[in-house]
């Protein structure tokens, strides 16, 4: 290596001949021919260039969609922190809210009927559930298309047929499928929760479209959902006061569950994981121990041969 580093140095190529290289490059161009006209019409062209794209680059930042949004502020989710799981009882609530509210116009195909067995509902409870739904089968021995009940196996029907459907209902805006849309929003949770209870009236100067709303928390402020929950929209099954806030959190926190269903698993495997380690590394640090205990209590003494003489 040291060899052929050397060799390189010695052959010149490291050595430096900047000066005539320049010399010779400078000879190449051709702008010193040009005539002063010339010169001056490609410098103005050049200014015109570059002051259209600053022009083109500050109205295109002064308009940038995102800078009208309303950071969503934190709020404090029972799931946060190393050990903590996702509140059943509150996603229980939320998957009510998704069948009675939400389902009217968004999806949840991710979903089927039988993820929510024993995290939110019994099995019996779940085929109740879903044989309230009909879904479209076949086709049959005719080969033609039917509706039957659910099974637990079917998974959530769309409440429109296709996307234009969906759009033509909803004044040209199509309402996303809910399945990932916490994760698929930045700072999901706290996204969800503020557009569902931030809708107001437009500020001064803001005129919305028939069928737009004003949310601080949407991209631009016009969304086209009309505000979907508000106080006592629908009644719990369990009693709790059906608050616009304690919906949002409740059907937050079932959203939560459809975008990271293996939240518990992984959080579960954690704590298995520290004990088992925790062991280990108790086990660890007294092989480490027994194997230089030796090492550590030798004593090495200098004892100096007596000159002979
Ligand atoms: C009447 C129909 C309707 C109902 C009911 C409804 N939504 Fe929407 N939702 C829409 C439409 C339409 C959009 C798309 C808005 C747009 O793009 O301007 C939307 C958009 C959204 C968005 C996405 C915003 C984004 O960042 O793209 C979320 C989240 C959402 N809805 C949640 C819910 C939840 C939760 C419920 C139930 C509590 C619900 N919606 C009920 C029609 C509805």
């Amino acid at each position: 290596m040291a060899a052929s580093l050397g060799r390189i140095c010695r052959s010149g190529f490291l050595k430096s001949n900047n000066g005539s290289l320049f010399n010779q490059s400078s000879q190449f161009s051709t702008v010193k021919d040009w005539s002063r006209s010339r010169k001056a019409m490609v410098s103005c062209l050049g200014v015109a260039v570059g002051g259209v794209g600053a022009l083109i680059y500050s109205l295109e930042q002064s308009v940038k969609a995102f800078e009208l949004i309303a950071h969503p502020p934190h709020y404090p989710w029972s799931w946060e922190g190393f050990v903590n799981s996702l509140d059943h009882a509150s996603m229980r609530r939320g998957w009510e809210v998704y069948k009675n509210v939400c389902s009217a116009c968004h999806s949840l195909k991710f979903v089927a009927f039988r993820h929510l067995i024993n995290v939110t509902h019994t099995e019996e409870e779940v085929k109740a559930i879903a044989e309230e739904y009909q879904i479209k089968d076949g086709p049959d021995d005719k080969g033609e298309y039917f509706m039957r009940p659910g099974k637990a196996s079917d998974y959530i029907p769309n409440p429109y047929p296709n996307e234009e459907a969906a759009r033509a209902a909803n004044n040209g805006a199509y309402p996303p499928d809910l399945s990932y849309i916490v994760n698929g929003r930045h700072n999901g949770e706290n996204y969800v929760f503020s557009l569902l209870t931030g809708f107001c009236d437009p500020p001064a100067g803001i005129s919305l479209r028939e069928g737009q709303y004003f949310n601080p928390y949407f991209p631009g402020g016009a969304i086209g959902m009309a505000p979907p929950i508000y106080d006592e929209v629908i009644e719990f099954e369990d009693g709790t006061p059906a608050t616009t806030s304690q919906i949002a959190k409740d059907i937050t926190t079932f959203l939560m569950w459809t975008s990271n269903p293996e939240h518990d698993e992984r959080k579960y495997l954690f704590i298995k994981t520290l004990a088992v380690g925790i062991v280990l590394m108790a086990g660890c640090y007294w092989m480490k121990r027994h194997k230089w205990s030796t090492v550590k209590s030798t004593k090495l003494a200098f004892i100096p041969k007596k000159k002979q003489q």
